[in-house]
């Protein structure tokens, strides 16, 4: 199958039309989760898939987590998993933006730690700095017209909007709710001589929107799925000329169902609750093990909560149980599961062996994460679909779009970049 990369707008619509038909016509395989349904709807339908994933360790599960593509599993598995990686691909701009010099600024030395001054990288991580340095360089690369000002939407400290503005002698505001967040990012502006203004605001706010304007270069690294949806919204209505976006946290809505952006997405078949849009989100971070232990162990007993739960209640259905610190781990399986019970005001009749339960909650947990290999084939196509929502929105209202991955998989999973221009716009700077 061809796969869309070229710019056109077809081209994107074309891309949206055949994921949103996907991805409708497979639900049953994504929806349903395992944690919450001890027996999945597509489990009759493919036995033998089903009782081949329900037969592994924890360990294997673990094992193909971040890449479930390769997995040895029976049909639909491989196809399915063939499809997902068509219907996924995107360019990848971290490549052709591997050789960080040469930028379009005479200053750009964007990669290169070593060569920048050390008030621009002070206090960022080295996989935040790797972020910031990728999102960057690709922005030089893909803007086909250089901006006069950068506007940082959900700023944190600006360190991306400062990065591009010491780059290119431009201004800089930035946008951030937090005012220490503001009132470290502007003193790290003066020291190194960049213009910029670092305003306390709350970006849901409609007075806020008044900063966005035309001439604006805006960028947004991370900013979380409301965040991230009004700033589309308003830099559309107030017509900035470029813009750079990173979503992450699809799910971090106002409403319970997700309302799309784009007019195509709108006519399209798919309808995606809150719950749906964390999907996406549901890789494995690199924890260490002692945190990996302990988040399975919960896990393990929030299963055989729930396993005692339907059977002391005679009832068969997911009863939702609340975050609980780290400490709750420590009295033991037993207090673990009262206290859950008392949190929904249940007196169950005690299991007739606390240990067998707990047994049969790691045997669930195992076969749990190796049902959910499947779900994870439909992690990147439904952030795709979001994408294309997003850049469908954009396109529709004037703006030439493009879409690509900015930096490796490893450094951040939430890897994409879209783009976008409005075409031949002839900015005159607000003073
Ligand atoms: C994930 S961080 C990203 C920060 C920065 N873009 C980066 O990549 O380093 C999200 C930022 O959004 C800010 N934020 C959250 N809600 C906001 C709001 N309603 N208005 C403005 N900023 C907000 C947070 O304080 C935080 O600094």
């Amino acid at each position: 199958m061809p796969v869309a990369t070229a710019e056109a707008g077809t081209d994107y619509a074309a891309r949206f039309a055949q994921l949103d038909a996907w991805l409708d016509e497979h639900q049953a395989l994504w929806r349903a989760k395992p944690f919450t349904s001890p027996q999945l709807p597509w489990e009759a339908d493919w036995p033998e898939l089903a009782a081949w994933l329900r037969s592994r360790t924890l360990e294997q599960a673990e094992a193909a987590h971040n890449q479930p593509h390769v997995l040895d599993a029976p049909e639909p598995f491989a196809s399915l998993a063939r499809r997902a990686i068509e219907l996924s691909r995107l360019p990848q701009w971290h490549l052709s933006a591997e050789s960080l010099t040469g930028l379009s600024s005479p200053r750009s030395t964007t990669g290169d730690h070593n060569r920048l001054p050390e008030l621009l990288t002070r206090h960022i991580p080295g996989r935040k700095w790797q972020q910031i340095s990728h999102f960057a360089a690709c922005v030089h690369q893909q803007w086909q017209q250089p901006t006069r000002h950068w506007l940082d939407w959900c700023a944190g400290k600006g360190h991306l909007g400062r990065l591009l503005a010491w780059q290119g002698g431009q201004q800089l505001t930035c946008l951030e709710r937090d005012p220490e967040l503001n009132r470290q990012g502007a003193e790290l502006g003066l020291q190194l001589g960049i213009t910029s203004q670092h305003l306390d605001a709350d970006v849901l706010q409609e007075s806020s929107w008044r900063y966005l304007r035309p001439e604006h270069g805006v960028v947004a690294l991370h900013a979380c799925g409301q965040l991230h949806m009004t700033l589309l919204q308003q830099a559309a209505a107030q017509g900035c000329s470029h813009l750079a976006l990173s979503p992450c946290c699809y799910n971090r809505i106002d409403h319970p169902d997700y309302q799309p952006l784009s007019a195509t997405a709108r006519a399209g078949r798919l309808r995606l609750s809150r719950d749906d849009l964390g999907l996406p989100l549901q890789e494995s971070i690199t924890a260490g093990q002692r945190v990996r232990r302990l988040r399975d162990q919960s896990m393990a007993w929030r299963l055989a909560f729930d396993l005692w739960q339907r059977q002391a209640r005679g009832v068969d259905s997911y009863l939702p149980t609340p975050p609980r610190p780290e400490s709750a781990l420590n009295a033991g399986i037993a207090a673990f599961c009262r206290d859950l019970a008392a949190h929904h005001q249940l007196q169950l009749a005690e299991p007739d062996s606390w240990q067998e339960l707990e047994q049969q909650g790691w045997q669930r947990l195992a076969q749990v994460r190796n049902l959910e290999l499947l779900r994870g084939l439909f992690r990147r196509p439904l952030e795709i679909w979001l994408l294309l929502d997003r850049a469908l929105f954009l396109q529709e209202s004037g703006y030439q779009v493009r879409l690509g991955e900015f930096c490796e998989h490893q450094l951040t999973p939430r890897n994409l970049l879209l783009i976008a221009e409005k075409p031949d716009t002839q900015i005159t700077p607000t003073l």
